[in-house]
This record gives structure tokens, sequence and C-alpha cells, in this order.
């Protein structure tokens, strides 16, 4: 529920940025702004500033800006919402209950009855495993894989019976709307209209949420049949890559033993939790999601990966790792033999065998840095390319000394000093891993982009120009989409308040670089002077021009080739027209 714009601009009204931002980090007064160290980047002179007088911050650093919200939502790590929220606490003001749009009631309903299905759903699978006759298959099958009571009961674990309407018989029984059922991916249709059940002969294991509600399914096949398994499409209550199974057995044991493991697949975690290893949680065979490094990161602070020791393996934890350093966090990996999984292993090495493996897990970088060193002692261009990799890497820590600290270990793994680090770091073109975004971006743009910017700088600077800019045609030349994107906003906000309102502009932008930009601009003195527009206008006109000519340039090009004077004639003519109206402009 969107909490109405009036409301914000209220909260932030109320609100001091200097007061909040000085609850994280010390500020100090220089002139009329006040500064810090930059808590998004390592540094170690403060370029941090925040501007009491406009109420938004920005970092000469890296270029991260924003009003009080975007501070707390980087610094917190929270969404929007939340962070007007503890703004809004802080002062003692509280959000109205905003009434829901029709929109918004019919999609929260929907939710809710998908969610009872699949809760009833869970029950029947559930039910039919542990106490029907033509169950026993399964029974057998779980007790074969070393799957007890205990497991059962906390996952939940059902069976599917073979039928094709086992689950829409039960769920017409209990008066659910079949329509319903489909949309929360239990029951198919056929094309008659018909339906059947989308789970037969299969273990059946709910997805919960961290809530403990059953937002989805997994199934497998008792024996080799295929596929092995099968999930829920994704439904109104389940999108993949937000969850992580186990989470609710997880979330207890993780707490009080202090750790968390990550695993692959179903039988793994279940094979760990049948042996008492009970704070694992499975990613489910997809690629690890930020979603559910956030998901892994609120289970517990120390996460250790458990992959094969297979390439496949090495190479899934190595993509990884951008994803752990995004949030700042270390964590640690356990390879296990080739071919091996967790629950094959555990299974062969029992509990303290496998303990005995965890015991031996190192920090994912440690053995990243370690084994690229390792892999490429015997190709020079490869060792130079992963030591480039490895730096921009390292780069992206938060956190100064972690960031020191693998500077120092690459340095020895490579035997290289610390200048070509930071030399290949700096080199490097990728801008989303530079640590600052703002000048990466505007290294990036060409000359032409460049003065694209000019022209909306100068409009942040004086926005009553923006009549006559548009009078002058002077809009077409904006062509960048992020500064297509800003003109437009600078122009809608300039028309409906007959000012440039900054808490306007940085409430309607999404786009970090947008507002660095902004928050840049709002700090500095303006490069401008009012009169500078006029010769913005001219630029833009000679611009023009110089692109008409070279189109007539081009046209007597191939009029010569064709042998065709006359036209060639005509436009020399024109070109000096063109000629004589640019020296004019
Ligand atoms: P078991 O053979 O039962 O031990 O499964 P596993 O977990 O060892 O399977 P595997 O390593 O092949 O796959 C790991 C995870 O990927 C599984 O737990 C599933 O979540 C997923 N997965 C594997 N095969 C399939 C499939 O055919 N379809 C889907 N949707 N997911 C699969
Ligand atoms: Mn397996």
């Amino acid at each position: 529920m969107a909490i109405p714009h009036d409301k914000i601009e209220e909260i932030r009204n109320i609100a001091n940025i200097v007061e909040i931002v000085g609850e994280y980090i010390p500020l100090k007064k220089i002139g009329k702004n006040y500064v810090g160290l930059c808590p998004f980047h390592n540094e170690t002179s403060p370029s941090f500033t925040v501007s009491e007088e406009k109420q938004i911050f920005h970092c000469f650093g890296c270029g991260i800006g924003g009003n009080v919200f975007h501070f707390l939502m980087r610094y917190r790590q929270c969404s929007f919402r939340e962070a007007v929220e503890e703004v809004a606490n802080r002062y003692g003001l509280s959000l109205p209950k905003t009434k829901m749009t029709p929109k918004e009631e019919e999609a929260y309903h929907l939710k809710k009855d998908i969610l009872t299905i699949n809760e009833q759903a869970a029950r029947f699978y559930h039910q039919y495993l542990t106490e029907e006759k033509d169950a026993e298959r399964a029974r057998e099958y779980l007790r074969a894989r070393g799957i007890g009571r205990d497991t059962i009961s906390d996952y939940m674990l059902g069976y599917a019976p073979s039928r094709w309407d086992a689950l829409t018989q039960f769920l017409q029984r209990k008066g659910v709307s079949t329509a319903l059922a489909i949309q929360g991916g239990l029951l198919i249709e056929r094309e008659d209209g018909g339906v059947y059940d989308r789970f037969r002969d299969r273990i059946i294991f709910p997805i919960f949420d961290p809530r403990d509600r059953v937002i989805a399914f997994g199934g497998r096949v008792l024996g080799d049949g295929l596929p092995k398994y099968i999930n829920s499409p994704e439904t109104p209550v389940y999108q993949k890559g937000f969850c992580l199974y186990g989470v609710n057995v997880a979330k207890v044991w993780s707490q009080k033993e202090g750790k968390v493991i990550l695993v692959e697949g179903y039988f793994d975690l279940l094979s760990l939790h049948a042996r008492g290893i009970r704070y694992a949680v499975a990613s489910l065979g997809t690629a690890l999601t930020p979603a559910q490094v956030r998901l892994l990161k609120r289970l517990s602070p120390h996460i250790i990966l458990i992959y094969d020791g297979d390439a496949a393996g090495k190479k899934a934890a190595k993509r990884s790792i951008p994803l752990f350093l995004k949030e700042d966090i270390l964590v640690d990996i356990a390879l296990l033999p080739e071919g091996q999984d967790p629950d094959s292993f555990i299974s062969q090495v029992g509990k303290e065998g496998f303990l005995n493996l965890l015991s031996q897990a190192k920090p994912l970088i440690d053995w990243y840095l370690a084994s690229g060193e390792e892999e490429t002692r015997d190709n020079f261009e490869r060792r130079y390319q992963f030591l480039q990799e490895a730096s921009n890497v390292i780069f992206q820590f938060k956190n100064p000394f972690k960031k020191s600290h693998y500077i120092g270990k690459l340095c020895q793994l490579f035997h290289v000093d610390q200048a070509l680090i930071q030399d290949l770091h700096k080199n490097s073109r990728d801008i989303s891993l530079g640590s600052d975004l703002l000048a990466a971006f505007l290294n990036s743009l060409t000359p032409d982009e460049r003065f694209q910017l000019k022209t909306i700088r100068y409009l942040f600077s004086y926005p009553q120009m923006v009549h006559e800019f548009a009078r002058e045609n002077a809009f077409k030349e904006i062509v960048h989409p992020l500064f297509r994107q800003l003109l437009d906003l600078i122009c809608e906000i300039y028309e409906r308040k007959n000012e440039l309102s900054l808490s306007e502009l940085l409430l309607n932008t999404q786009e970090d670089i947008i507002k660095s930009l902004i928050t840049k601009w709002a700090i500095e003195t303006s490069p401008f002077k009012l009169e500078d527009g006029y010769e913005i206008l001219r630029a833009i006109k000679q611009k023009r021009l110089k692109r008409e000519r070279q189109k007539i340039l081009t046209k007597i090009k191939d009029a010569e080739e064709r042998k065709d004077f006359s036209e060639v004639l005509e436009l020399l003519k024109e070109e000096k027209r063109l000629i004589k109206q640019t020296e004019a402009v």
C-alpha cells in the first residue's frame, strides 16, 4: 500500500536529516554543511556531505546521494516504506492506515485464499503419507533414504497418491473453488474444462516462507522416473528465487546454533535434519539470488555454503561471491569430495564426519583467491585476467578493514604490490564494480552525452528557462535515456509547482545515478550564470546545422558519383546557405 504523497512530504519536512544521519555516523559542521566519513565506501578523509538547508546528503567520494529516506534505505538495507516508518516513529508521527484500492484488496484476498488452500493441501498430503495404506511405498522410500518420523513431521512432508483426482476430490469436498486451486498451481486445467492434480505419486515437500505459510510445493518421484522433481509454477504467492526451502525449521535452529548451512537439494536438507543438523536451508537447484542472500543473512550472520567439489560446484560457488559482497557479508565454503552431495556424504560418513567437514570450511573469498592462484599458475594471460577480476571483487567490500586485508592477501599470493592492484581496479571499465559510481558513469559518457548533461545541469539551476528551451526545440537533443528521464521530471515538476522542488525531484527518482547527480548539483555552487543559457542554445543550433550540413555533404558525394552535376550545384548552394546560417547563430 502506497503511503500518500503529502504524508511523505510532511514527514520529510519535520525530520532533520542531520539528526538522523548523525545517529549513525559522526558529523562535523564545516561552513553551511556537515561532513563525515562515508558509510558507503572506504575513505579516510571525509567527503560525505549533509546539507541541513536542503535536507539531502551527497558523498563526493563515491557519488551516492539522496534524501533522508534514501540514506536509511541504504544504511539499514530496508524498503522505502520502512524508511518512512522509521522516520515517522522517531518524530512521533503516525502513518495513516491507508485504505486499499479495490485492486489491492482483490490481490490481497486472492493471496490469502491461495495460502489457505495450500495449507489444506499440505495437510492432506501429510495425512495421506502418515496414515493411508497405499502410502506404504512412499513411507518405505523415505525410510530407505534415512528420513524418519521427526523429519517428516517438522517439514510436513507428504505423499500425493497416484490418482488423477485425489486432491481435486478433497478440495471439492472442502468447497474450495477449482479456479483458485488452478491459480494456486495445485490443479491443472484440461482443454475440455476438466481438472486434474498436478502432483501424482510423488513425495511432497511443502515450501514454507519465514512466516510459516505454505507458498508452494515440490514433488519427487519415488524411483527413477522423469522428471525427478516438479515444483509449483509461479503463483500470486510464490516467486521463484525469493524463498529458501526449510526456513521454517532453520529460523529456530540457526539462531540457537549461531550458523546456517546452505545446500542445494531437498534431500540434502532432509538428510542433514534426520541426523540432527537442523540449521540448513536449500536453494532448490537454481543459482542463488539476491533475495535468497538477504533471507540467509536474516537467519544468521554465519553462513556456510556447501558445494560439490566438481567443476560445476566450484563455478556456482564463484558466481555467488558478488551477491554476498553486496550485502557485505563474509561466508564460509565447504567443498564436498567430487561427485558427492550433502545427502550422500552424510549417509557415508555420519554426523561426526559431516561436522568435521563443516569445521574445515574457510572464507569463500580466501578459497576463491587461493584456487584462482593455483589454477592459473601455468598460464600468464589467465593469471593476469584473474588478478584483474579478483581486484575488482575485493574492491567491492564496503568494510575498509576487510578490503585492506584482502588486498594484502592478493598481493602476497601473487607476489605483486598494492599499486598494481589499485591500478587494475581503476582501469576496469565495469562501472557496477567501481567504488565511485558517479565518476565511472561520467567517464563513460561521449562528448555529445556530456553536452546533453550540461544542458540539464543548466536547467536545474535555472528552471525558469525550460519554456525558452522548449520553444527552441532544444529538448530534442536530449536523447540519453537517463537524461531524458531527468529532463521530463524537471519539466513536469516545474510546470506543476512553478519552481523546481528538490524534494519532489528526489522522491520521484529511483535511479541511483540520477539521485547522485541531483544531490551533487544541489550542494555545489552552480557553474552557470543565467545568461549562459543563450550560449547553450546557440551551441544546440550549431549542432543541428552541422548535422544538416553533414547530410548535404553525403548527398553531394552521392550526386558526384552519379555524375549528376546539376544536383551537385543545387546541393552546394544549399550548403553555402547552411554555412551562412551557422555563422549567424
Ligand atoms: P535426489 O536424487 O533425490 O538426491 O535429489 P538431488 O537433490 O540430489 O538432485 P540433484 O542434485 O539432481 O538436484 C538438486 C536440486 O535441483 C533438487 O533437490 C531439486 O530441487 C532440483 N532438481 C533436480 N532435478 C530437477 C528436475 O527434474 N526438475 C526440477 N524442477 N528441479 C530439479
Ligand atoms: Mn541427492
